[in-house]
């Protein structure tokens, strides 16, 4: 039976589309049992009829501290202790010096910084208490160094990953492995939205094979693809005129 072969329970929040989905799928085909997330009922119930009996939709607006509080529960009562956890829900809001909101970087932190957070409320504790998990969170690339646009979007995954290496090592104390995934450009929904070049842009199932690898691994930073993150790495180390002599010219024009 499938539940005598099952790896373990994973939680993954925003599996409706892209990323999130391309992960759930997999995980369930490699024999997890997996409660999905999401806000969008119908993407959560396609998903499910994918790998039938190995996943489990659980609909969650993520900025909602006490319902992902429940849902937590929800999932541990359901299908048992979760292993892993990846708190993949985000978005991307660009904005510009011209439509400056102050709503935009709200919603942004809302959804990426505190919708993982208020994830992390129901796992952490119980991780510990077990002395066991995995849990990751959802970086990216553009967390390593300012880029035009970006100015909300990267702050919460600059802010992620500065989380995940104060927490890493006093998380392990208690057996719990924590980690940031740092995607460059994946073809998704959210990215088939930018009008602007994405250079050495993946293909969600390539990035997939990229994450389980790190998972695997137990990687603290599943960072890639590598001539990415080498380029942004090298930008965020240049002396600020030639920094921004190269990010001013990708300011969108109007
Ligand atoms: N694609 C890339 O190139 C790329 C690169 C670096 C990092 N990332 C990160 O990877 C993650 C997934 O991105 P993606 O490209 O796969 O985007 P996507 O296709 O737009 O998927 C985002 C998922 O998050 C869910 N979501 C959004 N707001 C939510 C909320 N408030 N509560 C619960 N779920 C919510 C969406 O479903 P609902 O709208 O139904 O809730 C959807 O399932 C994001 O954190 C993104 O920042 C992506």
């Amino acid at each position: 039976m499938a539940e005598a072969q099952s790896k373990g329970v994973a939680w993954v929040t925003g599996a409706g589309t892209g990323i999130g989905r391309g992960l759930a799928k997999r995980l369930a085909q490699d024999g997890w049992n997996v409660a999905a997330s999401a806000r969008t009922a119908h993407d959560l119930d396609s998903l499910a009829a994918q790998v039938p009996g190995r996943i489990t939709a659980f609909q969650l607006d993520v900025t909602d501290e006490k319902a992902a509080d429940a849902t937590g529960k929800a999932i541990e009562a359901a299908l048992g202790p979760i292993d892993l956890a990846i708190f993949n829900a985000g978005s991307y809001f660009p904005t510009t010096a011209k439509d400056f909101s102050v709503e935009n970087f709200r919603r942004t932190v809302d959804v990426n910084l505190m919708g993982t957070v208020n994830c992390m409320g129901p796992v952490v504790p119980r991780m510990v208490a077990r002395r066991a998990g995995h849990i990751l969170v959802m970086g990216s690339l553009t967390g390593f160094v300012g880029l035009p646009t970006a100015a909300s979007y990267g702050a919460t995954k600059a802010a992620l990953n500065s989380m995940v290496e104060a927490f890493k090592p006093d998380f392990e104390q208690y057996g719990v492995t924590l980690s940031v995934i740092n995607p460059g450009f994946v073809k998704t929904p959210l990215t088939d939205k930018n009008k602007f070049p994405m250079p050495f842009l993946m293909s969600l199932d390539d990035a997939v094979d990229h994450i389980m690898r790190g998972i695997a691994d137990k990687r603290v930073a599943i960072n890639f693809p590598w001539q990415m993150t080498l380029g942004v790495k090298f930008l965020a180390a240049l002396p600020n005129w030639a920094k921004f002599g190269i990010t001013r010219k990708m300011i969108p024009k109007d």
